[in-house]
């Protein structure tokens, strides 16, 4: 297909996927119009909607009120105690799912016998979650305090959640993926006295040095007189490991612990503490335009009800037909947390748990995971379907993929080829694709198709959730009119809805509760997104309207990596925007400028090491696709960098010639302008 035709079969989208008869028969909500009846009724009375959710749960003592809606601050069952992983866990574990698998894991590496595979029932998950809260009871962790997770993807980071969660610690899970200094940058913020890592993790077949990260981020640390009092380490990969101790360590004053040191002698009976519903649950770091990454703050109750309510109608879970769910993201995001632990475990389903990479040792991998486990609820991120497609349609051929009832997505915006090959190639036509939007800030799902009742159209994600007020406006709050782009915004409190920004009032006031406002001056929740709706009420995202880009289904601020390039000694002044991406949607284009008398010239070997420097300063996720030097950037008068003007550059609509050498592209902007008069 000619490139021009694929543009135009996106923007005239007409396909609509009616929802297979065979979902639809099993589940909640089983058509279009018992859709609008619940979602008129859950917008009429959204604090009764909810509560009936809530009350699907298990609570230590009854709330007072629904919702105190102080904008913008919610307070979600006020009054209320309830734990996370008492209903994760112990409540499953009292059943007559005790015995049923509440994790199923594979390793990375396939040895002669096959897979590492590991099955972890809900009593394991009550015993090992006892132990580790024990554990870190004993470390000197208290209610309230943050301990930072840096793991590979393996049962003992979902165990790590949990057991905080049990003994009413929060916790700041830290992507494996990420390098030390960003591991610096958020235990400083966060705090965190105590840090749980691992040897290391395996990704397409090395082993990821994680303990050496969290090493090397502590010795930053020790510089900037933040002391790292705990660092427990699980025995993963037996790769060898440097071990402090404090010069004159007594036993208690050790840092460095293995992890089976410290279990070993852990009881296995503490109960889950009784946690106030608004006391705080985990911090998450993510992407904004500018400065630091924030730390995102989510509370208990609500966040519970939203995702154990979302998990269950979106993905048409049911533990009693014996669902096995795979959601393929680390638990270093926010879909980790929602959806591979805490929604699917609050459910009482079975969760899929992989480390690995999904080409590893072969690209059918994820195909063969299916398979194995028989999964039946499976979901993704459109990046990941992208180099499925590349990889080819004999992969999935190759394993049963008949278990499969339901696909899901997460991201970014699906391209309608992805989407058509995904419900083709791996659903067989026969599964429903819900196109989940949601962010880290939203904690859960807020606008997506049900499986068994919205008619789909490829890269739309339909309508939003039971409760949620979504809605296109523009800059003064009004409501557009169908089929025009605007803003993003959603006008009512939810109970995953993020509580603060950690450390900075302001930042959680001005990037979400300060740009729009409704007809009587009430905040709407800004999500960065712009999008529209069309004449069925459909949402379609058009992407960020900020300085984020949106790299294989995560955000990245350019502000990040350009600081990460202005650290290295060779350049002075560095720009970065996106460009189009074949797998990742989105690449990472960078404008460099170098310091004169660096003594450094602009060649390949230069962009290497800039890439590297980015790596090591944020992490391989960041790593810029490409590298061009400048001898100026082009500004405005008021001195703001042409980020347009990038960008055409960046996406090859200016023909710009040779790279290899230093370019003026502040000439090209000049000469731009002239045209323009
Ligand atoms: C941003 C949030 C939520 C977990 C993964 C990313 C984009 C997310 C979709 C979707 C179109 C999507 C948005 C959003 N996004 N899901 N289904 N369709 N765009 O979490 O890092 O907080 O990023 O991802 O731009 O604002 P995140």
């Amino acid at each position: 297909m000619a490139d021009g035709e694929s543009i135009e079969s996106l923007l005239h989208e007409g396909r609509l996927f009616p929802p297979p008869d065979a979902v639809r028969a099993g589940a909640e909500v089983r058509s279009l119009d018992q859709w609008r009846e619940v979602h008129a009724r859950s917008l009429a009375d959204p604090e009764g909607y909810w509560a009936e959710e809530a009350g699907r749960l298990e609570w230590f003592r009854t709330w007072d009120r629904v919702l105190e809606w102080a904008p913008p601050d919610a307070r979600w069952f006020a009054g209320a105690t309830t734990n996370l992983c008492h209903n994760c866990v112990d409540r499953h574990a009292a059943g007559p799912r005790a015995d049923a698998a509440a994790i199923l894991w594979e390793g990375e590496p396939i040895g002669p016998d096959g897979p590492e595979v590991r099955r972890v029932s809900f009593a394991d998950l009550r015993r090992e979650t006892a132990r580790l809260g024990a554990v870190l009871k004993s470390l000197g962790v208290r209610k309230g305090d943050i301990v930072t997770i840096y793991m590979p993807m393996v049962p003992e980071l979902a165990i790590a959640m949990l057991a905080c969660a049990r003994i009413g610690a929060a916790h700041s899970v830290i992507f494996g993926g990420f390098s030390a200094s960003a591991i610096a940058d958020r235990v400083a913020d966060a705090g965190s006295r105590v840090i749980l890592t691992a040897d290391g993790g395996w990704r397409r077949g090395k082993i990821v040095p994680l303990k050496e990260n969290v090493d090397a981020a502590c010795v930053t640390l020790a510089g900037a007189g933040v002391r790292v009092e705990h660092v427990v380490v699980l025995e993963r990969c037996g790769n060898p490991v440097a071990w402090h101790h404090a010069p004159e360590a007594s036993h208690g004053d050790k840092r460095d612990h293995w992890w089976h040191d410290l279990m070993r002698a852990a009881p296995d009976d503490g109960a889950c503490e009784p946690m106030d519903s608004e006391a705080l649950l985990f911090v998450l770091y993510t992407s904004g335009s500018t400065g630091k990454p924030k730390g995102i703050l989510h509370t208990t109750g609500g966040y519970m009800t939203h995702v154990a309510t979302t998990a269950r109608v979106v993905f048409d879970l049911d533990a009693a037909r014996g669902d096995v769910f795979w959601c393929t993201a680390d638990c270093g995001w926010v879909t980790g947390h929602s959806y591979v632990v805490y929604g699917a475990l609050c459910n009482g389903v079975t969760t899929v748990m992989y480390e690995g990479a999904p080409d590893a040792p072969t690209p059918g991998r994820f195909w063969e995971i299916v398979e194995r486990h028989g999964v039946t609820q499976f979901y993704t991120a459109p990046t990941a379907i992208r180099a499925f497609m590349k990889w080819g349609e004999e992969h999935p051929r190759k394993s049963d993929l008949r278990s499969l009832r339901v696909l899901g997505t997460v991201g970014e915006p699906i391209n309608p080829e992805a989407w058509m090959w995904y419900h083709r190639a791996i659903g067989a036509e026969r599964c429903p694709i819900v196109d989940t939007w949601w962010q880290t800030e939203t904690g859960g799902h807020m606008i997506t198709p049900l499986p068994g009742a919205t008619p789909t159209k490829p890269g739309s994600c339909t309508l939003p959730f039971f409760g949620v007020d979504a809605a296109i406006v523009n800059e003064q709050g009004r409501e557009m009119p169908a089929n025009q782009g605007g803003l993003l915004a959603i006008r009512r409190p939810w109970p995953g809805m993020l509580r603060g920004v950690l450390n900075d009032r302001e930042r959680f006031v001005q990037t979400y509760w300060s740009r729009i406002k409704g007809p009587d001056g009430e905040p709407y929740y800004f999500a960065g997104d712009g999008a529209r709706r069309d004449e069925d009420g459909y949402f379609w995202i058009m992407g960020r309207v900020d300085d984020v880009i949106n790299v294989s289904g995560h955000r990245l601020g350019t502000m990040e990596v350009e600081s990460a390039l202005v650290s290295h000694p060779a350049v002075a002044e560095a720009a970065v925007v996106s460009m189009p991406h074949e797998i990742k949607g989105a690449g990472i284009a960078a404008f460099v400028t170098l310091r004169e008398g660096a003594g450094v010239s602009a060649d390949e070997a230069l962009r290497e090491t800039l890439r590297s420097h980015v790596v090591k300063e944020i992490g391989a996720i960041a790593r810029p696709d490409v590298v061009r030097f400048t001898k100026s950037l082009p500004k405005t008068r008021s001195g703001k960098i042409m980020r347009r003007l990038l960008r055409a550059i960046a996406e090859g609509r200016e023909h710009v010639g040779d790279t290899t050498t230093l370019e003026d592209y502040a000439v090209l902007a000049k000469l731009r302008e002239s045209d323009e008069g």
